[in-house]
């Protein structure tokens, strides 16, 4: 799927559909004379968001199919804007079009300009358009869609073509987290992130390496290896460098991303009932990954370090007892207490290592805990950080994107309860905030750096038989390097 620009006059475009407002519509047909046929079919359309309707022209038609799209007459709102173009990406998946033209930046959105107008578009079609079909046998049908024009006219024209080429690589970003998270668990170890990631070393400025255990046994991460001990696939911290900009001397940006191909919970097991679902506790290292992916093709001029955690959680008769108490790359002994909490466990040795680049800034992103998709569903990742002005930029560029955070304590109160009787710190706590306390874990890390974390455990992917990697917060991670790049 390609994504383009397009300027000209409406009424004289060429295309298998024209995804547009009824006024826009209405105009097209009667220039290609189809006044009769669109006021007959749009009689009973109800104009308002997430109601949309086709009217066929005919095979000769210049414009072969109308898409008309609902609730966008006058000054909408971000939300209303937000369902009418869900609904059109959703009709035009299934158009039966092989092109299309986009129509719907010129609506007038509340505060909204014409750049966030077509992003925000393209965002619909990307979250839309993807399938994972790669372990179907039986016939499967490819998106018949193969490229999408945005209409543009003269004062829209540079801001849309910006969002094309930021939205055609986060497409690129999303895309592959998406299939990351999807792969089974079977296919997707720790070397296979390695492999998938080597593949962005393709392009240029960027290097991709990696710690094996070995490597790992000599820095002292002992957390780590408690982790990966148990599993017959070696564990690997995976290390991308993305050098976008040319000033010598500028702090890196590091992302970390928790890459747990499965997670059984180890010697503390859990249940059977949808343990399946633990393929998808990589997802934090998919999103990282897809979100340097993406500045990676938009040529971002900054510069990023992405760390991946990748390991496989499993019991054996060399597995982490609960317990064990082990000692940190930072120094620091851990009890285990439960082996089922790994992810801080991989996190902050990799979180240690972080702080060896001097960044000026690390986020680690994480399918962390079940607590918090107790406390925010599916609708926004949890933000943690110990720099307001941080948090802040997160908070926005997620409200931006459509791709949401919500900001969640880190109050010294909370500390106490991760006390060990017999080591610095247990890696369970008492007391209920279960994700809460996994991020005051991963702060005793982070001493000294500016840092986030996104507990994305509810967003990631969604409960239920429909369930698949969301990408999120792919499209929140790039606005924000977006933003910082600027
Ligand atoms: N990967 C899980 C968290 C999770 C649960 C992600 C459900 C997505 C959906 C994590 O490693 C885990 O097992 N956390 C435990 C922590 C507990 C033992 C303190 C949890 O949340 O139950
Ligand atoms: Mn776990
Ligand atoms: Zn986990």
């Amino acid at each position: 799927m390609k994504y383009s620009t397009t300027t000209g006059t409406l009424t004289e475009l060429k295309t298998d559909c024209l995804v547009a407002a009824k006024d826009q519509c209405e105009r097209v047909a009667a220039e290609l004379g189809s006044e009769a046929l669109f006021s007959a079919a749009v009689l009973d359309f109800e104009d308002k968001p997430g109601v949309t309707l086709q009217i066929n022209l005919g095979t000769k038609s210049a414009v072969r199919k109308l898409l008309v799209v609902g609730g966008l007459k006058g000054t909408v709102t971000t939300s209303d804007y937000d369902k009418s173009i869900k609904a059109a990406a959703g009709a035009l998946k299934t158009a039966k079009a092989r092109s299309a033209v986009w129509a719907l930046v010129s609506a007038r959105v509340k505060d909204q300009d014409n750049y966030w107008k077509a992003s925000r578009g393209i965002t619909a079609l990307n979250d839309t358009l993807y399938s994972f079909d790669a372990y179907r046998t039986a016939e499967t049908k490819p998106l018949s869609l193969k490229s999408v024009a945005l209409h543009a006219d003269s004062r829209s024209r540079s801001p849309v073509a910006r969002a094309v080429r930021h939205g055609q690589a986060a497409k690129a970003g999303l895309d592959w987290a998406r299939d990351l998270g999807n792969q089974p668990p079977n296919v997707c170890n720790p070397s296979y992130l390695l492999r998938e990631a080597r593949k962005l070393g393709r392009a240029p400025n960027v290097t991709v390496s990696a710690l094996d255990e070995k490597k790992m046994e000599e820095l002292g991460m002992g957390a780590f290896l408690a982790v990966t001990r148990g599993s017959e696939t070696p564990g690997k911290m995976i290390i991308i460098r993305y050098r976008g900009t040319r000033r010598a001397g500028e702090a890196p940006i590091v992302l970390v991303g928790k890459g747990i191909t499965f997670d059984t919970g180890g010697i503390s097991i859990k249940p059977a009932a949808n343990m399946h679902e633990m393929k998808w506790d990589m997802c934090g290292a998919a999103t990282v990954m897809g979100a340097t992916k993406a500045a990676i093709e938009a040529r971002l001029p900054i510069d990023l370090i992405t760390i991946v955690a990748a390991a496989e959680n499993m019991p054996s008769g060399r597995a982490t007892r609960p317990g064990d108490i082990v000692k940190t790359s930072s120094g620091k002994t851990v009890e285990i207490l439960n082996t089922d909490a790994e992810g801080r466990l991989v996190l902050c040795d990799a979180l240690t290592y972080a702080a060896r680049y001097k960044p000026r800034t690390v986020i680690d992103v994480a399918t962390l805990t079940g607590a918090v998709i107790v406390a925010l569903g599916a609708h926004a990742s949890a933000v943690y950080a110990n720099d307001d002005d941080l948090a802040q930029a997160l908070l926005d560029a997620g409200e931006y994107s459509g791709d949401r955070g919500w900001r969640m304590p880190l109050w010294d109160d909370y500390q106490a309860a991760l006390k060990s009787q017999f080591a610095d710190v247990a890696n369970i706590g008492t007391g209920g905030a279960g994700s809460v306390l996994a991020a005051c874990f991963l702060s005793r890390f982070v001493e000294g750096l500016s840092w986030a974390h996104l507990d994305i455990a509810g967003t990631a992917f969604p409960r239920g038989p429909q369930n698949g990697a969301t990408g999120r917060p792919v499209n929140m991670l790039f606005r924000y390097l977006i933003n910082q790049s600027g």
